[in-house]
């Protein structure tokens, strides 16, 4: 798939087919290509745990916080719930790259995982203490960013912003995120 196209595909999915798996195997290609990912200094300071079994899939869960904009919606039901996940863990003793770096290599794997067809989210709202003891957190390192994978099952409707950017459901229950124009972006060079 062409970039563009890819990164257009490439949408928050929070509602799964629980019941398709992802192999471990997968995972760490994805891994693989957030390891060629550029970081800071080439420092190459996070770590990454791949998680497919239902046990330990079930551990993680409880610990997610989904979608805050959608006040009504306690996140995904038993039966449409991450197969998968990938924790991203980063030194405690942060350098200011770490946000960066989790970030390009969480791009790579939402990328690389859409491209093999599946769906994911970033999830940054968690409770720390509940993954770490869930993933084994490596010591001197805490669980920064978790992403969320499996086939999806939703379709999102990405729409040009009109006056809001907060995503939400219609009254076919579909998952809408208004994105800005790129002329609203653009800051023009000063002449
Ligand atoms: C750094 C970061 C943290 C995020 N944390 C959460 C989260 O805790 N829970 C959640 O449901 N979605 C989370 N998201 C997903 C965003 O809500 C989503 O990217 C945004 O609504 C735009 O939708 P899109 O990814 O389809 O463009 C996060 C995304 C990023 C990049």
């Amino acid at each position: 798939m062409e970039i563009h196209e890819l990164a257009r595909e490439n949408r928050s999915i929070r509602r799964f087919r629980q019941e398709i798996s992802i192999s471990e195997r997968d995972l760490l290609r994805f891994i693989d290509s957030a390891r060629l990912a550029p970081c800071g200094a080439n420092l190459q300071l996070l770590r990454f745990t791949p998680v497919t079994e239902k046990k330990h899939c079930s551990r993680i869960f409880p610990a997610l916080k989904w979608a805050g904009y959608l006040e009504d919606w306690n996140g995904p039901e038993e039966g449409e719930r991450p197969p998968a996940y990938i924790i991203i863990h980063a030194p405690i003793a942060g350098r200011r790259h770490i946000p960066v770096d989790s970030g390009i290599a969480a791009a790579y794997i939402a990328l690389a995982a859409r491209e093999s067809g599946y769906g994911s989210c970033m999830i940054m709202s968690f409770d720390e203490n509940l993954i770490e003891e869930a993933a084994g957190t490596p010591q001197g390192y805490h669980p920064f960013l978790i992403i969320a994978l499996g086939m999806p099952g939703e379709k999102i409707v990405l729409e040009k912003a009109d006056g809001s950017i907060r995503y939400y459901r219609d009254a076919k229950d579909r998952h809408h995120v208004p994105k800005l124009a790129l002329q609203e972006i653009i800051v023009p060079v000063k002449d």
